[in-house]
């Protein structure tokens, strides 16, 4: 026996080193420029997880994750927090974000596209960016570039001059526009564009919308957000490098990208081998609540509501009537509410309301007694309600806010209402609805068997592509042949032209005989009429 037990332990030992060492161990550059709060959920997440696992980490970002003491592979680069908001408000007549919701989706794109240019811009104008840049002995450093997959497409040209691969996170989710970067056809027929409040089955009307949003993001892609990226790098780099990649020719050395998506929030739909859904991944197991709101959900005999709409849509932006009205709502209800609310002295607060600045979302959205959701959509929040399976009232803003809440009300797990114009009447009688019919949390539930059944956790799939992709030093195998072709090409036109060419030519040919014999026979004719 006793030889034995150690020979096991060795083994065993064994095995869990080889795990241990399986892709750790490589350096990562990170720049992530944008400063979107939610979109950094997905960020950190991954950050946070790559060095846990004993990768070294360099993160190039405007919200510092210090406090979290990383340990030694993990090195943070600061950079200032580019004015996102600032940026745009001259271009809409918004005064805050609550103003944006009835913004059309052309107008919003535009607004994306000038955040992303600013903050890439600006990104470029921070000499702890440009340390990088100006790097001696480049080549070797690193193994692998980590990017956002949001506006900011100059980031990857750290990846040329590193001469690494490049995998990007897509905080969004799938947009139409990726599968011009993965070299795939996007059928708009059935694929609504992300922004557009439809689903996977439109009407007629809503698909000529859709296709129309779609087409003049790709126009505006093509022809003015592209060369202003690629401005970018030429206003910046042009004197030190003679020769510059383009946006174009930097994305197609992308070798996977992780999409914030899954199965039921995602409709099923043609997706490249390297786009890789790992939507969900920022969920953490839940922690206990801070106790006084631990006290006041766990208390919470007839259940709880919680309201919250985001990190970048402020609840204090309501006009008064409009605050005082929710108060009155909720007062009368039996339930408790948790409201996200951004200053602390609210008058006239019902015994059943408790607001806060800011609230552990995770952790509330776990707690047992949580009945209600009433959110703005974004894509994190629904990803966590579905989770969870709490039941949503969407108050959508921007973006694909609708769609989000969209696809909820189609499930039957989600009511939607207007916050410019929803009534007294229409709140109570909603959140009653979402309270006492069934329906509503059955359909949940089961969103969220679907959205947690997966054959490896979210975490662990966006894990397994990043050393995978490492490992096969950028996988250049898992992109497309679709990216090498030019555009007639890729659409087929060149085989509709030799097509059409074959079936065209005899009968025109033929019409050309004809025309030809015509005149012969037509003094016949007249010799007999004659
Ligand atoms: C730090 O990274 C190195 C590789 O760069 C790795 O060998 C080491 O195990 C990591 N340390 C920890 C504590 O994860
Ligand atoms: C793309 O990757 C290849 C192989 O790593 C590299 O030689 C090439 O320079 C890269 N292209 C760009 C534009 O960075």
């Amino acid at each position: 026996m006793q030889p034995k037990i150690p020979l096991k332990l060795l083994l065993l030992g064994l095995v869990a080193l080889q795990h241990l060492e399986i892709g750790a161990g490589s350096r990562i550059l990170a720049p992530f420029f944008f400063p979107g709060k939610s979109h950094f959920m997905m960020t950190n997440a991954i950050i946070r997880e790559l060095v846990k696992r004993g990768h070294e980490v360099t993160f190039i970002t405007p919200f510092s994750l210090a406090k979290e003491n990383l340990g030694s592979n993990y090195t943070e680069v600061l950079i200032p927090q580019y004015d996102i908001w600032g940026s745009v408000m001259g271009m809409t007549k918004a005064k805050t974000a609550l103003d944006m919701r009835d913004l059309d989706t052309v107008t919003f794109i535009k607004l994306a596209y000038v955040m992303g240019l600013g903050s890439t811009d600006f990104a470029f104008e921070q000499k702890e960016v440009l340390n990088f840049i100006n790097a001696k002995d480049k080549v070797g450093k690193y193994d692998l570039l980590l990017a956002e997959q949001f506006f900011n497409e100059g980031a990857l040209i750290l990846g040329h001059l590193y001469q690494i691969p490049i995998i990007t996170i897509s905080t969004f989710g799938f947009s139409n526009y990726l599968t011009s970067l993965t070299g795939i056809i996007n059928p708009w027929s059935y694929v609504a564009h992300g922004w557009k409040p439809y689903t996977d089955r439109m009407t007629l009307w809503q698909r000529i919308d859709s296709v129309y949003g779609s087409l003049v993001e790709e126009a505006m892609r093509t022809f003015w957000y592209y060369p202003a990226q690629n401005q970018i790098l030429q206003k910046h780099f042009s004197k030190q490098f003679k020769e510059l990649p383009t946006i174009k020719q930097l994305e197609r050395n992308i070798s996977a990208i992780l999409l914030n998506s899954y199965l039921p929030l995602e409709p099923p739909k043609p997706i490249s081998f390297n786009m890789i859904p790992v939507g969900g991944l920022h969920i953490r197991s839940a922690k206990p609540l801070p106790t006084n709101m631990q006290n006041f959900l766990d208390d919470a005999k007839h259940g709880a509501i919680y309201f919250s709409l985001g990190s970048q849509v402020r609840s204090a932006d309501f006009p008064p009537e409009k605050i005082k009205m929710f108060l009155g709502v909720f007062g009368n209800l039996k339930q408790r509410v948790l409201w996200k609310f951004e200053d602390d002295k609210l008058p006239g607060l019902p015994a059943n309301v408790m607001v806060q600045k800011w609230m552990p979302q995770n952790d509330i959205l776990a707690h047992p007694n949580v009945k209600v959701f009433i959110s703005h959509c974004g894509l994190f929040g629904t990803q966590e309600a579905v989770h969870y399976g709490v039941p949503v009232l969407g108050m959508p803003v921007y973006a694909d806010q609708h769609l989000n809440i969209k696809k909820g009300t189609a499930a039957g797990y989600a009511l939607e209402v207007n916050y410019l114009t929803v009534t007294k009447e229409e709140l109570q009688s909603s959140l009653t609805e979402l309270l006492e019919n069934p329906k509503y949390r059955d359909n949940m539930k089961r969103a969220s068997r679907i959205f947690r059944d997966r054959p490896l956790p979210a975490m662990d799939t966006a894990m397994f592509w990043i050393d995978y992709v490492i490992e096969h030093r950028g996988a250049p195998h898992m992109v497309s042949a679709g990216l090498d072709l030019a555009w007639y090409q890729f659409y087929l036109l060149d085989i509709i032209g030799i097509a059409l060419a074959i079936i065209l030519l005899p009968i025109l040919g033929l019409i050309l005989a004809c025309r030809h014999f015509k005149p012969a026979k037509k003094p016949k004719t007249k010799s007999k009429q004659n």
